[in-house]
């Protein structure tokens, strides 16, 4: 999990003490638990709720209950889980069904990306344009079965882009609260809770066919990772950085489009708002 600010936890404290949970009595033998209603709230609770839902994704970590992985967040003994609507708490003595689930674990301090990844979805403007994404699957698709790094991978869109098979795909985002999305929607995927210069220091990164940071992602990288990041791509190197037009939620900085221009062999190419630096036979 993220690990969560004090304010985190005394806001989180005062929001469990503030509501009313309730026993689940259709589940007693078989799953027991309490759970909170959203649409039963005053407008002042539903706020904390939504701000509680979130933390339990970006500090959480992955479970399984029977077929279903999503994040759990441990709290004083007790474990939250949210479905929309409802978050739910059992007494964290039971797991159900086998545990397959991604460790999407980091130790780090909770950041902007793991605080917006449970609406990352719903409340940032989409960032690939319906035009965009055709121009990123031109790009992209033919290569995609062929064995993909996708370099800050976020909640998983270059998979509904592309649609790579689970075999051929790595994700690595260093958020948490991204991955715990990322294994929610697209279970079969892998993700590691990585920076890219991370990943590139484990014992089992390997290099890729394609490596690929999309919708802004290479705009978080530093320079060493724009070069690790070349390295590992075999064939295709796909960097899709913030265009000047855009003001994407989170601050970057420039160096590592200042590295990426430096690349041998590659390619800039203005991509609707985005620009993107390449090196592919794809793209001549
Ligand atoms: C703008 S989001 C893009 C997410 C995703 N690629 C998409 O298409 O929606 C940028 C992502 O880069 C991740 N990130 C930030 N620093 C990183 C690093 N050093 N290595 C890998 N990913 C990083 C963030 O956690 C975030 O999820």
């Amino acid at each position: 999990m993220a690990v969560p600010d004090p304010d985190d936890l005394e806001f989180a404290r005062a929001f469990v003490a503030a509501n009313h949970w309730t026993y689940a009595v259709t589940y007693a033998k078989s799953a027991p638990h309490e759970y909170v209603v959203r649409d039963k709230l005053s407008p002042a609770l539903k706020s904390d709720y939504d701000r509680f839902a979130r933390l339990i994704v970006a500090v959480g970590h992955i479970e399984n209950f029977y077929r279903q992985a999503r994040p759990y967040w441990v709290l004083d003994g007790w474990k939250y889980w949210w479905m929309e609507n409802i978050i739910n708490r059992d007494d964290n003595s039971r797991v159900y069904g086998e545990q397959v689930a991604s460790r999407t674990n980091t130790d780090k301090p909770i950041n902007d990306f793991d605080r917006m990844a449970a609406d990352w979805d719903t409340r940032v403007p989409p960032l690939v344009k319906p035009a965009e994404a055709v121009m990123v699957q031109a790009a992209l698709e033919p290569d995609s079965d062929r064995g993909i790094l996708d370099v800050g991978c976020g909640t998983g869109s270059l998979i509904r882009l592309l649609k790579p098979r689970p075999s051929g795909y790595l994700g690595v985002d260093p958020s948490s609260g991204m991955c715990n999305v990322h294994v929610f929607k697209h279970p079969a995927h892998r993700v590691a809770a990585l920076t890219l210069a991370e990943y590139a220091m484990h014992p089992a990164a390997h290099p890729w066919t394609t490596v690929a940071a999309l919708n802004g992602a290479a705009s978080y990288l530093t320079p060493d990772e724009v070069e690790i990041a070349s390295e590992l791509a075999d064939e295709n190197l796909y960097l899709m950085f913030f265009g000047p037009t855009m003001t994407p939620p989170v601050p970057y900085n420039h160096d590592g489009l200042a590295a990426a221009l430096e690349l041998p062999g590659i390619e800039k190419r203005e991509l609707g708002r985005w620009t993107l630096i390449a090196r592919s036979s794809r793209l001549c």
